[in-house]
């Protein structure tokens, strides 16, 4: 990885990676393996807890002694914090080369009866017992500026962060990579234009993860000459999570495919790949969506009383 390193963004600094939610699970092995990768690196771990995340960059130490780390509070369910850690971001760094997008929370999925009983009633009432499709509701609530919880997390919050960020990413000619952690679990019949914060409905998780799909490929067409937005997906240990989001570390963003997802896998044999698969989607409604988010961020930081400029 010495090559990538003396590939350095033009300010001549080092590369700066940040990865959201990096103090625990898939974002701090990410960290971890990052880092032995490339050590050159200058790592920011953006979380939202600084006790966790000292306790996290203490541990990342103790593997990486001199390796150049720093802390950054953020929290992606809330539209002030996004604001204000974009402002912070902007200041320290001259570019961010990597932004991983990996914060993420999937609500405990319990036992609905209205859902059941609803589900009984419809055409699927076959699909449920065959998939418990339907059977499950994941939780979901109000935050404090009004917006799903699931959404704003998992889509808004990491929407209003890459907006923010214009000024420091794709900086000295350089492009930048961001790489969005979506799921699996990403499904288009969960996910509805007219309720994209699916307040209505019992998939709260799997349609903000389709919806993360959707914006990959909106993003990818608004922001292609200097961003690189890729999505990645995975399922198992924190360690096996992060095959697809080392490799798009080592990939040069251009020679990779935007309407495409890379999945992390274990074949039987416990070996790590990185599987690729074209995404279900479409690129009208991608583009309906991404203007639709721009809208809600206009009404929000309106709502806010937040000004447009980056100062
Ligand atoms: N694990 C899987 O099997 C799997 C599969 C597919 C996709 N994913 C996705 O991978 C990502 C990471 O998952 P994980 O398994 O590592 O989950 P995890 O162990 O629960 O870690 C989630 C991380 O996100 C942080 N976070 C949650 N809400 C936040 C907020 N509002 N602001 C800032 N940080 C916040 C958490 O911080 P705190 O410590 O403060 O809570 C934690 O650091 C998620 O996007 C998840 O949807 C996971």
């Amino acid at each position: 990885m010495a090559a990538q390193a003396a590939v350095s963004s033009a300010t001549g600094a080092r590369r700066v990676v940040l990865v959201t939610g990096a103090n625990s699970g898939i974002g701090l092995a990410l960290c971890e393996r990052i880092l032995s990768e490339d050590n050159q690196i200058h790592l920011c771990m953006a979380c939202r807890n600084m006790k966790k995340a000292e306790a996290a960059k203490s541990e990342l130490h103790l593997s990486h002694p001199g390796a150049d780390i720093s802390l950054l509070k953020i929290d992606v369910g809330n539209i002030n914090s996004v604001i204000k850690a974009a402002k912070e971001i902007r200041q320290r760094y001259q570019h961010v080369d990597y932004l991983y997008l990996n914060a993420g929370i999937m609500p405990n999925p319990h036992f609905s009866l209205k859902a059941f009983l609803s589900s009984l009633m419809s055409r699927k009432v076959f699909i449920m017992f065959q998939t418990g499709q339907g059977l499950l509701t994941q939780e979901d609530w109000l935050t404090d500026d009004g917006l799903q919880q699931v959404f704003m997390t998992n889509v808004f919050g990491h929407f209003l962060l890459i907006r923010e960020l214009e000024p420091v990413l794709g900086q000295g000619g350089c492009t930048s990579q961001v790489v969005w952690t979506s799921s699996s679990n990403a499904r288009k019949s969960a996910f509805s234009l007219t309720d994209y914060q699916h307040s209505q409905g019992q998939e709260s998780y799997s349609s903000s993860k389709y919806a993360t799909d959707l914006l990959n490929v909106g993003l990818n067409k608004h922001y292609n000459s200097k961003i690189r937005v890729f999505i990645n997906s995975f399922t198992l240990s924190p360690y096996n999570g992060t095959e697809a989001l080392v490799w798009l570390f080592m990939q040069k963003p251009e020679s990779l495919d935007a309407m495409v997802k890379y999945h992390s896998c274990t074949s039987a044999f416990g070996n790590n790949y990185v599987a690729s698969c074209k995404m279900d989607i479409d690129v009208e409604t991608a583009e309906i969506f991404y203007q639709e988010l721009v809208k809600l961020e206009g009404k929000m930081k309106e709502k806010s009383g937040i000004t447009g400029d980056h100062s």
